[in-house]
């Protein structure tokens, strides 16, 4: 016999029965029983595209298997406009809104991003994760991206040894995982994951050293791996994956070097150009 959600304390979960759990009046979310999809075009498959991602016009409604993205966050970077939060979550929604209609049903929004500022401390995640709801996503989980120790240079620990006013330093970022409607894919193709990595991603603590933004010519490059990862995980060979704030390409190359296919937008084209080198570079594993 399966176990049950308990009254008091925690139970082990073997052919747990969660019925009574999500019978409850916080659970008031509706699935989607919508199957439509329709197939990518072709002359967008394995296209970079250079203007803004608020508007995906080549991409129909429902082709889209996942997103990865990590958007500006609005810190200073070479890339980012000085905007205020409103402007600035303005823009995400934008955003976010055209990846929730080119999404099929089912399929998966993933969000890179760190939180920012200590005077106060800027939750970016937070307000990410209030913004996808918002849009209509509904969300799997979050994972925390452990960049190493060796990640933090930062000697910022405010007062030394002191109470007076310590500050903490940050050794992760978030991955925020959304689904469009509901939490099954409704096409289903082949699988390339492997056991071990299955049992280590499905996890919620990942550890990938950082990329080198001096290496790849990019200010704020992530590590092929964390796509990688991203898309095996959730997608099978041939689907299509969608990067809207694309920068030099990393989840384009994840894509192409997993044997599935990518759209990858950004408003600068020295960027896409370095994605464009990168990809050529990239060979299929599989
Ligand atoms: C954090 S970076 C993405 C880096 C990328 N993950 C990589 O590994 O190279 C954000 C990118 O969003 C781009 N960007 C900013 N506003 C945009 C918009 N409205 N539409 C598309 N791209 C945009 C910037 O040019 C920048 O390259």
């Amino acid at each position: 016999m399966g176990t049950r959600t308990r009254k008091f304390g925690a139970s082990r979960r073997e052919g747990h029965d969660a019925s009574s759990y999500y019978a409850r009046k916080m659970h008031d979310v509706e699935i989607s029983t919508d199957t439509s999809v329709n197939p990518p075009p072709a002359d967008v498959v394995d296209r970079l595209i250079c203007h803004s991602s608020e508007d995906m016009h080549e991409l129909p409604d429902s082709c889209v298997s996942l997103m990865v993205t990590s958007p500006p966050y609005n810190v200073g970077k070479d890339y980012d406009d000085d905007l205020t939060m409103d402007e600035y979550l303005g823009l995400l929604e934008r955003v976010f809104t055209e990846t929730h209609r080119v999404l099929q049903p089912g399929g998966r929004a993933c969000v890179n991003v760190a939180n920012a500022g200590r005077k106060p401390y800027v939750p970016l995640a937070s307000w990410i994760n209030l913004l996808m709801i918002e849009i209509g996503f509904l969300m799997r989980g979050e994972i925390i991206w452990v960049k190493g120790r060796g990640a933090s240079g930062s000697c910022a620990w405010g007062s030394w040894q002191s109470a007076a006013n310590p500050i903490l330093r940050d050794l992760h970022e978030y991955v925020l995982v959304f689904s469009k409607g509901r939490f099954d894919r409704v096409v289903k193709g082949e699988n390339t994951i492997a056991r071990d990595a299955f049992m280590r991603e499905t996890l919620s603590v990942w550890e990938i050293p950082p990329e080198s933004a001096k290496k790849v010519g990019h200010p704020a490059p992530f590590p092929v791996e964390l796509p990688r990862r991203l898309i095996e995980l959730y997608t099978f060979r041939d689907d299509l994956v969608l990067d809207p704030f694309c920068g030099a390409g990393a989840t384009c190359v994840a894509a192409k070097e997993t044997g599935r296919r990518y759209a990858g937008y950004d408003i600068n084209p020295e960027y896409l150009r370095l994605a464009d080198g990168r990809l050529r570079q990239t060979d299929l594993r599989w």
